[in-house]
């Protein structure tokens, strides 16, 4: 593996998840929560986040892939998997590794109201702000990053390094 520049540590990213769960404990403990973890980048955040909510709560999955049509034309997002349940009683929360563009977020936001939840915000670990191509914004992030490649904690170049226990740049 290539030897690049160390973004953000274990330890640095296990702080900061505890920080975000403590605010979602506190802003659903009189909800009813349910977290729709975008995969595959958002696997191992979810994972960590979930363990550190003190609530009870439900975790579903839907399975989302993205891609340009050309440089300048829109981004086409993907639903491979959908969510099966019956959303109306619930206050979702969707969860992502990363918003970079903001199409996937946009697009999964756009698909999860018209099913009508209780109410529905927007959590990303990871924050692009540089990036935006949608007018979006998350209701929760975690750090802020630069206009830099990163992979690690479930993000991935070329299908690899998601595994990796830290965020690197990768050059
Ligand atoms: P979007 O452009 O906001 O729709 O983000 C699409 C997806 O691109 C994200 O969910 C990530 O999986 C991926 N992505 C964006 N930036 C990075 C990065 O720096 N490293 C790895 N994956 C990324
Ligand atoms: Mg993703």
């Amino acid at each position: 593996m290539k030897k690049t520049e160390v973004l953000f540590t274990k330890e640095q990213i296990k702080s900061k998840v505890k920080e975000l769960a403590q605010i979602i404990t506190n802003d659903y403990k009189d909800k009813n929560l349910l977290i729709v973890s975008l995969l595959k980048g958002s696997f191992i955040f979810t994972a960590d986040l979930v363990r550190e909510i003190d609530l009870d709560l439900r975790i579903e999955f839907m399975v989302t892939s993205s891609y340009m049509l050309s440089e300048e034309s829109k981004g086409v997002v993907k639903i491979e998997h959908d969510l099966n349940c019956d959303i109306k009683e619930y206050d979702v929360l969707i969860v992502d590794d990363i918003i970079d563009t903001g199409y996937t977020m946009e697009f999964v936001y756009n698909h999860l109201i018209k099913r009508e939840p209780k109410s529905l915000k927007m959590l990303t670990f990871l924050d692009k702000p540089s990036r935006r191509v949608v007018e979006l914004n998350a209701d929760y992030t975690g750090y802020k990053v630069e206009d830099v490649f990163i992979v690690g904690y479930g993000l991935n170049s070329g299908h690899y390094y998601r595994n990796i226990d830290h965020i690197f740049i990768f050059v």
